[in-house]
């Protein structure tokens, strides 16, 4: 499994990506909201440069139409934007669109088997089932990436799997185990895939030997 971040914060990315574990990027419309004084084609060039993998951007319009021409030009930013699109009719239409000009896609908000399965099938590049929002309504999230993969895997689809809206280091593990390509993680839940404090006191003892030599 690939660790994404899911942010839109360029702090973040840079830490994340000087970590060397960072394989690409998700941003959303909630994540860009947060970002002041900074055009959303502006901070997609900044993320570009700096990540050669795939950097997701989000439509905000609700019709087909109006998705491909906004998904263009957000793909025009660079060749490693992947278009992140909702789970609708319409998004499924325009996803069809981008696949056959050669436009990756990100199909989100998918709460379903039968959603990422649409999805898929309209030519999506990958499928973002959301576990922390699903966990949220007393569903299991993890459940959802274990159905996908395995139908995935029955039926030789490509389409990959990102594990997104994750909440917790757990999220991150169980995700793997479950068979998700990916997990688009925030900064914070990144930082505390390092901790453990057997490392931390392994660290200070070791220390306290070296220094203690005489
Ligand atoms: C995924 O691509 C989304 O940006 C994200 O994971 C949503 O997470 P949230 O439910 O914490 O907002």
């Amino acid at each position: 499994m690939k660790f994404f971040i899911d942010t839109a914060n360029m702090e973040e990315i840079k830490e994340a990506y000087s970590l060397g574990i960072v394989a690409g990027v998700t941003t959303n419309p909630s994540l860009v909201a947060k970002e002041k004084n900074v055009s959303f084609p502006d901070r997609l060039r900044e993320i570009t440069d700096l990540v050669p993998g795939s950097v997701s951007a989000e439509v905000i319009a609700l019709d087909a139409e109006g998705m491909i021409k906004e998904g263009k030009e957000l793909a025009a930013i660079a060749p490693n934007i992947t278009i992140k699109v909702p789970m609708t009719p319409d998004g499924l239409k325009a996803v069809h669109a981008f696949s056959k000009e050669g436009i990756k896609t990100n199909v989100t908000l998918i709460f379903s088997a039968n959603q990422a399965l649409l999805a898929a099938r309209a030519g999506a590049t990958y499928v973002s089932p959301f576990l922390g929002r699903l966990d949220d309504i007393g569903h299991n999230g993890l459940d959802l990436i274990s159905t996908i993969a395995e139908i995935f895997a029955i039926h030789d689809i490509k389409t990959e799997i990102i594990a997104a809206s994750i909440r917790h280091p757990q999220h991150v593990t169980d995700s793997a185990l479950r068979g998700a390509h990916i997990a688009t993680i925030p900064f914070k839940v990144i930082k505390q895939l390092f901790n453990h404090p057997l490392t931390d006191k392994g660290i200070e003892a070791f220390l306290a030997d070296w220094n203690s030599r005489s």
